[in-house]
């Protein structure tokens, strides 16, 4: 098993202390917690998930996250749990070499926590203005190293990919020209960049700097790889029966969370009519899902909680055939 959270960390408590978690009770509801059994909590965050889960069942939760600042909340919850509990700072994409051992459950709860977005020092939003940073896990390569050192077509490919903005290119092209004259540094002064460029209407619900700013985090930290990589992880450690739910926020999350279970609970489109049906099957199922479309959000929870609205679940329950990477090993 990975390291621990060690008792005596000296990281403090974010000032912004504010994360509802999302779908709570239809990802409990997947989960079904039951007594003896393990959960890994992958995105732990404040542990909204991790306490419902705890509080179900007589079990255990092994959870997950790549922020620093999730120790100090996690040392709350080992206080009321210390024997059911236990944090692992790393990314949920290593699952299954950070935790040795096969688990009845899974659950993912894509993206950034309200308290990241919130802390200004972070870098993830332009309200407030706060170094451009926007690491989750406060290592490696920062927003304003790629906005100050990649090529104009590098930049323009990850604004389009990730951001989804069309206005890409404009935008690759107004921030060469001005980190030519100041280095970027700041999230207002990046946003302020980025919206000298793109038209924006009275109708436009949105800040033009968000799609922008969307696909910088996301190319960050490496969002779309940790999902995929987690995704294949918990297909390796879950047991027979146990069950995956992930909440995504975003259609190219959702996509592939819909490509991977519909892949691997056997009905993605198959290969060639024309061959005998041993061979145009496909492999055998890893996966049975739970339920065919994806879950959304009451509108009751909308209204208490606006950041729940684009948020989707998928569930699936593991079968007991060899995950892809076993069969491909073998
Ligand atoms: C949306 S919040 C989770 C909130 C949580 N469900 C709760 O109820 O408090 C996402 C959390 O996952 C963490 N995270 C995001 N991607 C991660 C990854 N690849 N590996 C580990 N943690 C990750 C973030 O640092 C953040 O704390």
């Amino acid at each position: 098993m990975g390291k621990p959270i060690s008792t005596s960390s000296s990281a403090s408590l974010n000032s912004s202390n504010q994360h509802t978690p999302v779908l709570l009770q239809e990802v409990l509801e997947a989960l079904s917690p039951a007594e003896n059994e393990t959960y890994v909590d992958g995105t732990f965050g404040k542990g909204g998930y991790t306490r419902a889960i705890l509080n179900a069942a007589n079990c255990k939760v092994i959870a997950i996250d790549r922020d620093p600042e999730a120790l100090p909340r996690a040392q709350v919850v080992k206080q009321d749990y210390p024997n059911r509990f236990t944090l692992l700072q790393g990314c949920f994409g290593n699952m299954d070499e950070l935790i040795e051992q096969k688990v009845n459950g899974v659950a993912l709860d894509i993206g950034v926590s309200s308290m990241q977005i919130d802390n200004a020092e972070r870098g993830f939003s332009f309200r407030e203005d706060g170094p451009l940073d926007m690491r989750m896990s406060r290592s490696g390569t920062s927003a304003a190293d790629v906005v100050n050192n990649y090529s104009e077509k590098e930049l323009a490919d990850i604004i389009y990919k990730y951001g989804e903005e069309r206005a890409s290119r404009a935008i690759a092209k107004a921030i060469i020209k001005a980190r030519k004259e100041t280095p970027f540094t700041s999230t207002k002064q990046f946003a302020y960049v980025v919206r000298s460029v793109v038209y924006s209407s009275k109708k436009d619900k949105i800040d033009p700097a968000t799609r922008t700013f969307q696909g910088l985090r996301i190319y960050v930290n490496d969002e779309l790889g940790e999902l995929e990589r987690g995704l294949q992880a918990a297909e390796n450690i879950l047991e027979v029966g146990g069950r995956l739910a992930v909440v995504s926020f975003h259609s190219l999350e959702d996509r592939i969370v819909k490509t991977f279970l519909k892949n691997r609970s056997g009905n993605a489109p198959r290969g060639n009519r024309y061959l005998p049906e041993s061979e145009s099957k496909g492999p055998t199922p890893t996966f049975k899902m739970l339920s065919r479309k994806a879950i959304g959000p009451t509108d009751a929870e909308v209204e208490a909680n606006p950041r729940a609205r684009s948020a989707r679940l998928r569930t699936a329950i593991r079968t007991d055939a060899p995950s892809r990477q076993e069969k491909e090993a073998a």
